[in-house]
């Protein structure tokens, strides 16, 4: 997707993660990792945070975080793009964790900006501090340990992310944090991974925010029912993340990046300008055309052929991009 300019780089978030990891021998982070895995696979929610400790959640942030940032990252890209004129002056990053979504929030727009990241597990947010002390624009996040349970109060923010979290609540809980972020904000993300059941759980909390008044802003370029037919398909996109020395460690291979496939919407109660369609799949490139499969505001899935016929189309449908808005603002279309 097409980012706007990074109010900072993601390099320092890079840098500052691995270096956590000089201080861990490696054996003892991989089993870290692998500990992590196995409780992520387990039966999700819980009734004890799952990051219990220090091990815990440098292997979270040195493992998972890298992927969480870029997915919301890309995601936020897409919002921004809606809401042009707009910048969030306060921030609730909900299930924040280490802070990889506050990290987000800080490259897509400039600051000053007053950030809160809750989270029940105090090793998250002690390591989130200390990561964030690597970033001048994030020395002020307030780090605030607290349960999201069946009724939260929220205090009234600007923007509301809730990233990788809503699979580890009840669905109860869940209901209730979405309409609790839809009283208490202007704008509102959720991120999941890129699963049907996490594309299931963004779609549940996307029709909440419209009964609560909101329009979606991104992906979708219309507010009406998402047009896929349930059980059918999983509307999901993909963030580009460079692989680090552990990731190489433990999954083998050389690759330098992986693909994180995530699911989200962002709606807002802010004038927004969603995309007129936007590309739901890897774009494919044949001879003298390109296939684009679109979700358009009719809505409706459509794949359109772009050839050599279209001109600058043409040229713009090669650059295009799996979650790019189409067509892009500078063809005339
Ligand atoms: C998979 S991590 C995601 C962290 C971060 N948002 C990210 O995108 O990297 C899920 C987070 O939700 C938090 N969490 C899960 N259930 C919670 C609850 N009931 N109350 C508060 N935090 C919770 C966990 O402690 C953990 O930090």
């Amino acid at each position: 997707m097409n980012a706007p300019a990074p109010a900072f780089s993601a390099d320092t978030l890079r840098a500052a993660l691995d270096g956590l990891l000089d201080g861990l021998p490696s054996r003892q982070a991989t089993q870290a990792v692998e500990r992590l895995i196995a409780s992520y696979r387990g039966d999700t929610p819980t009734d004890a945070p799952i990051l219990r400790d220090r091990a815990d959640v440098v292997a979270y942030a040195a493992y998972r975080m890298p992927a969480t940032f870029e997915a919301v990252r890309s995601a936020l890209a897409a919002f921004a793009g809606a809401v042009p004129d707009w910048t969030p002056a306060t921030h609730l990053d909900i299930g924040g964790g280490t802070g990889a979504a506050t990290w987000a929030v800080g490259a897509t727009w400039d600051g000053p900006r007053a950030s809160t990241v809750l989270d029940w597990a105090e090793p998250a947010l002690a390591l989130g501090r200390e990561i964030a002390a690597a970033e001048p624009a994030l020395t002020g996040v307030r780090w605030q340990r607290a349960r999201i349970g069946a009724a939260p109060t929220l205090e009234s923010t600007d923007l509301v992310t809730v990233s990788y979290v809503l699979n580890e609540l009840t669905a109860a809980d869940r209901a209730a944090l979405v309409e609790a972020a839809a009283s208490a904000a202007r704008a509102v993300l959720i991120v999941e991974p890129g699963t049907p059941d996490g594309y299931a759980r963004v779609i549940e909390a996307r029709d909440r925010l419209v009964a609560a008044g909101f329009r979606i802003a991104a992906p979708c370029p219309h507010s009406a029912a998402c047009p896929i037919v349930p059980g059918t398909d999983w509307c999901h996109f993909s963030a580009r993340v460079s692989r680090s020395s552990l990731h190489r460690r433990i999954k083998g291979g050389s690759l330098a990046w992986e693909d994180e496939k995530f699911s989200y919407v962002a709606a807002t109660r802010l004038p927004a300008a969603p995309a007129a369609a936007r590309v739901v799949r890897r774009p494919q490139l044949r001879k003298g055309q390109v296939l684009l499969d679109l979700c358009e505001t009719e809505p409706a899935l459509r794949r359109a052929t772009v050839t050599k016929r279209h001109g600058d189309l043409y040229r713009a449908a090669r650059d295009a991009d799996w979650g790019d808005p189409w067509p892009p603002a500078d063809t005339g279309q």
